[in-house]
C-alpha cells in the first residue's frame, strides 16, 4: 500500500480551489437527489472523500443525513462547520471499516477525481472499502483519461481568487499518470507557493474493470451530474454502481 501524502490536501492553496468549486456542489446534490428517487434510496449518504463538504452541505439542505470521511484535518474541520448536524471522520478511505464499524448506506458517493492519488492497488482497496459500506448504490465520478490526453494543455492559467494559478501538466502514457505542478502567484505576479503531485487517470474500460473487481455491478455510466450516456469524448465519467 502506498504512503499517504497529506501535503497537498492540507495546503491552503489546494483548499482554496475546493472553495471556488462550492456552487457546483448544489448541482451534484440535485442530481444525486434525482438518483435517490429513481433508485428508491433512503435519505442518508456516505460522502467519501467529503473534502470541505461542498456536496454534503447541499444534500443536507435537501434533508439528507450526512456521514463524511476525509484524510485532511483542515478539510474535515471545514466540513464539520459547513454541515453542523453531519457526522464526520478524519480517516483513510482505504480502511473505512475502522470508523464505520459495519454501518451501511443506500448511497455512497466518491466524486470529483477522488481516485488515482495512490497506486492502482490502492484504488482497488478504496473501491472494496466503499463496496463494504454500500447497501444499494455507489457513485464514482472522475475525469476521463481519454479526454485529458487530447484536451488538457501542457501549460495553462486560471484565476482562483485571490491567486493566479499556473498549471504545468505532463501526461505519462506508460503509466497514465498526470504529473501536475501548480504555481500560485499574487496580484503582482510574484510566486507565493506551489504544489506538485501525480494522479492516475482512467479510461472507461479500466475504471469499469476496477469497479467490477471490487464487487460492484455497473448499472449505468453517464457524464458529470447529468443523465447523458457517457461517450469517450466526454470530460467526466460518472459510474452508477450497484450491489
Ligand atoms: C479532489 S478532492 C474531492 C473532495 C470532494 N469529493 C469534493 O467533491 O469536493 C479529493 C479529496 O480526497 C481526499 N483524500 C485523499 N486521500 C485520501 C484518503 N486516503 N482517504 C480519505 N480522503 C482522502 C483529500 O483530502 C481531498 O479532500
Amino acid at each position: 500500500m502506498s504512503e499517504i501524502f497529506p501535503g497537498i490536501f492540507e495546503s491552503d492553496f489546494y483548499i482554496n480551489e475546493m472553495i471556488k468549486l462550492w456552487d457546483e456542489g448544489e448541482k451534484w446534490a440535485k442530481w444525486l437527489d434525482e438518483l435517490a428517487k429513481r433508485y428508491n434510496l433512503e435519505r442518508k449518504v456516505l460522502d467519501v472523500p467529503c473534502g470541505i463538504g461542498r456536496v454534503s452541505y447541499f444534500l443536507n439542505k435537501l434533508g439528507y443525513e450526512i456521514v463524511g470521511v476525509d484524510i485532511s484535518e483542515k478539510m474535515i474541520k471545514m466540513a464539520k462547520n459547513n454541515v453542523p448536524n453531519g457526522r464526520f471522520y478524519r480517516a483513510d478511505m482505504r480502511y473505512l471499516k475502522d470508523v464505520l464499524n459495519g454501518e451501511k448506506f443506500d448511497l455512497v458517493i466518491n466524486i470529483f477525481n477522488s481516485l488515482g492519488y495512490y497506486s492502482e492497488e490502492d484504488d482497488l482497496e478504496i473501491l472494496k472499502s466503499i463496496k463494504e459500506a454500500t447497501n444499494k448504490i455507489a457513485v464514482i465520478n472522475l475525469d476521463n483519461r481519454d479526454y485529458i490526453i487530447y484536451n488538457k494543455p501542457e501549460v495553462y492559467y486560471t484565476y482562483v481568487h485571490p491567486y493566479l494559478v499556473e498549471d504545468h501538466n505532463y501526461f505519462d502514457p506508460y503509466t497514465s499518470r498526470l504529473k501536475i505542478r501548480r504555481t500560485y502567484m499574487n496580484q503582482k505576479g510574484e510566486i507565493i507557493g506551489s504544489i506538485e503531485y501525480t494522479q492516475r487517470f482512467y479510461s472507461l474500460h479500466e475504471i469499469v474493470n476496477l469497479v467490477k473487481k471490487a464487487g460492484f455491478k455497473i448499472l449505468d455510466v453517464v457524464t458529470a451530474y447529468s443523465w447523458k450516456k457517457f461517450e469517450v469524448t466526454d470530460p467526466q465519467i460518472t459510474i452508477i454502481a450497484g450491489i
